[in-house]
């Protein structure tokens, strides 16, 4: 299935490593020309030239905390600079630590809230006015499958997140007239650095598949997702999960 991704432009946040890097590097292996941003510039520059050299596609590398404004402004203008066009954002970031209600006061929740949340409202913000308007503009946000099901500890991460798939909603609502499709991806269990540092390979376990994703699976959903295919897909959270949130209605 050609994906109609050729000479399409996408600017993919957090993308250094994990889920964000094995995005760009499915979309720029369908033929799209990707930015890429994270904190820091030299593994994200190593990124960057690993894709180039995989798939042949111009990647710009742009430092980036999406946490700051002027950071947030400064790589959509250099991605708009750099090929002169935005098809496809995809907000992506850190994840917020785990822990108990009780473990997390006011600054630990603020903080939540400007990575989990206000990252993607304002990235979005910035991105929407250069986003086409013929059918192919596409707003895509990871978020965690801890939207659907219980997941231990993630109440920073849960209660944000829902926001996202709130906004969502109503930016389907206002931008489908506009032939912009926004999207949420939820991940599961999927094998990355994030995954490893809080232990987690042994809920493999828990998922019916019986495995943690690869984060190519997770990638060529954000792909499809991405697509002219997916032309008439909006407004929804994909889990891309092994069937790990199990969720009922
Ligand atoms: N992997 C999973 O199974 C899973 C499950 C559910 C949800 N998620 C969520 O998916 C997202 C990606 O997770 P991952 O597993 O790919 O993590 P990862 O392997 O740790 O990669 C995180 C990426 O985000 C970048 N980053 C972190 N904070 C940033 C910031 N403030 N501004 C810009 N870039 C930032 C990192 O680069 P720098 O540190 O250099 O900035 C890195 O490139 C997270 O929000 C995570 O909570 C993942």
């Amino acid at each position: 299935m050609d994906l109609g991704l050729t000479g399409r432009v996408a600017l993919v946040l957090a993308a250094s490593k994990g889920l964000g890097r094995a995005t760009a590097t499915a979309l720029a292996a369908e033929g799209a020309d990707v930015a890429i941003g994270a904190r820091d510039a030299a593994t994200l520059e190593a990124t960057a030239e690993a894709i180039r050299t995989q798939t042949g596609r111009r990647v710009l590398a742009v430092p980036v905390d999406v946490t700051n404004a002027e950071q947030s402004r400064a790589i959509v203008n250099a991605t708009l600079r750099e090929f002169g066009r935005l098809d496809v954002l995809v907000n992506n970031c850190g994840g917020p630590p785990f822990g108990a209600f009780d473990d997390f006061d006011d600054a630990a929740w603020q903080r939540a809230f400007e990575l989990s949340l206000l990252s993607t409202v304002r990235m979005t913000r910035l991105a929407l006015p250069h986003l086409p308007r013929d059918g192919h503009g596409r707003v895509i946000n990871v978020i965690s499958y801890s939207v659907e099901t219980f997941v231990p500890g993630s109440i920073l991460s849960t209660a944000l997140r829902s926001g996202v798939v709130g906004m969502t909603r109503l930016l389907a609502d206002e931008l489908g007239p506009h032939g912009i499709t926004v999207n949420n991806v939820a991940p599961g269990v999927i094998l990355t650095d994030r995954v490893r540092q809080i232990g987690g390979e042994h809920l493999a376990d828990t998922v019916p598949m019986r495995r943690m994703g690869r984060p190519d699976e997770f990638a060529s959903v954000v792909a499809f997702l991405a697509s002219e295919r997916a032309s008439y897909v909006s407004g929804a959270t994909i889990p891309i999960d092994g069937g790990a949130s199990r969720a009922i209605g």
